[in-house]
């Protein structure tokens, strides 16, 4: 049994659906459902005797003990948390609630549950935190990709709250001896990622007829990762990572955000074809992110040497397949499209188009 928190948010989700898909060991998932959490993203899985839902807080301890007692995972794989930049600088309170203080509920209750296991079970227990490059800030065009010993940089709330979060469980493992292995992913896009992110909101935007708001320069690099990709990565650690280990994980796929948008537009135009003109003629620059990172890269060579992981995808293969989910999945947009997300979006973009 594994528990897993935030599986019904990106991620998590695909994390949920591809490890039924290819084993019969059974998942709990624990998420809140916020604005982020979408259980239709589980759909496939309804009446699946091997997967249990739970809805709840992880900053509810007595919630979390419960569960650990009840179900009795061998692994925690943590997904939960808030996870998008531009929400964190409009109001970090989430971000510290979920993040920092969540995350240390999930590491008290799970060390206690962790130590009142017979010997054997406790030898075998793992919890694997699901983080992210931007703890280490960012990089200049010519800088080195970061690697597992690059200083921790933290520059928006958002990252600041998951470095606050890495830190907690390097010190259980360090302190406490408790078995935790942490992963620190690139960009992931894929299906079912809200259209918050750049990749879906271009989609969704470019379809609707609307601006495709690019920040700033749009020169800006991330590294894409597909995001099955990287849900194999993270079951790899799972199985083989040494516990007290961190491991950078990335798709090798360097990209500056306009050249992101426009790779999504030349996709839509071949799928989508419309009579007046691409969908590049949409892009509209606007006020830049604050403190917007410039660039991340991620040297995923311990994870190849240690683990023999490597991405199956190329940027542009899984790029095509993400673009092609979207086409075949209308009502999934539509869904999350919600009046809550509509608010949100009209928020932060009023202040950007104003630039
Ligand atoms: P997401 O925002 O799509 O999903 C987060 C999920 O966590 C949602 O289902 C939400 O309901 C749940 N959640 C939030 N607060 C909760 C709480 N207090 N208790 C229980 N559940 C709660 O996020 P994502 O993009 O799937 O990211 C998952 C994890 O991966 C995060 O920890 C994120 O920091 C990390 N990460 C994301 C990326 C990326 O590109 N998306 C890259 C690297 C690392
Ligand atoms: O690097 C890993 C991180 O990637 C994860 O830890 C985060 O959870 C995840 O949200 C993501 O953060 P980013 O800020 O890089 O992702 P986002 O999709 O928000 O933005 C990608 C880039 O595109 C970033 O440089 C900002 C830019 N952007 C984003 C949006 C939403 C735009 O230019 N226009 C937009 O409308």
């Amino acid at each position: 049994m594994l528990l897993v928190t935030g599986g019904a948010g990106f991620i998590g989700s695909n994390f949920v659906l591809s490890s039924l898909a290819g084993s019969d060991e059974p998942i709990v998932t624990l998420d809140k459902l916020t604005y982020a959490g979408n259980l239709h993203n589980l759909d496939a899985l309804r009446g699946d005797g091997r997967h249990i839902f739970l809805r709840g807080d992880i900053c509810e301890r007595a919630l979390v003990k419960q569960a650990l007692e009840r179900h009795r995972p061998r692994a925690i794989i943590h997904f939960a948390a808030e996870s998008h930049v531009d929400r964190s600088i409009l109001g970090p309170a989430e971000f510290i609630d979920t993040n920092i203080v969540g995350t240390w509920n999930l590491l008290e209750e799970a060390r206690a549950y962790w130590g009142a296991l017979p010997a054997a079970e406790r030898d075998a227990f793992r919890f694997l935190h699901v983080s992210t490059d931007e703890v280490y800030g960012t990089l200049g065009p010519a800088d080195p990709a970061f690697t597992e010993s690059t200083p921790y940089a933290p520059n928006s709330p958002y990252a600041a709250s998951k470095a606050a979060s890495d830190h907690l469980v390097r010190a259980y493992h360090h302190t406490y001896g408790f078995p935790a292995l942490t992963g620190n992913c690139s960009n992931n896009y894929g299906p079912y990622q809200f259209p918050e992110k750049l990749i879906p909101l271009i989609i969704r935007n470019a379809l609707a007829g609307e601006p495709l708001p690019v920040y700033g320069d749009g020169l800006q690099v991330r590294d894409w990762l597909y995001v099955l990709d990287h849900c194999e990565a993270l079951r790899r650690i799972l199985a083989q990572g040494r516990a007290g280990q961190t491991y950078n994980i990335g798709g090798g796929a360097e990209r500056k955000n306009i050249d992101v948008v426009r790779a999504v537009c030349a996709i839509l135009d071949r799928e989508r074809p419309r009579s007046t003109g691409s969908y590049a003629g949409q892009i509209s620059f606007v006020k830049d992110r604050p403190g917007h990172d410039r660039r991340y890269a991620i040297d995923g060579s311990k994870l190849r040497a240690e683990l023999g992981w490597a991405p199956a995808q190329t940027f542009e293969s899984g790029l095509a397949s993400t673009v092609r989910w979207y086409l075949d999945h209308p009502e999934w947009v539509e869904e999350v499209a919600s009046g809550a997300y509509r608010s949100w979006v009209e928020t932060n973009y009023a202040r950007r188009d104003a630039a």
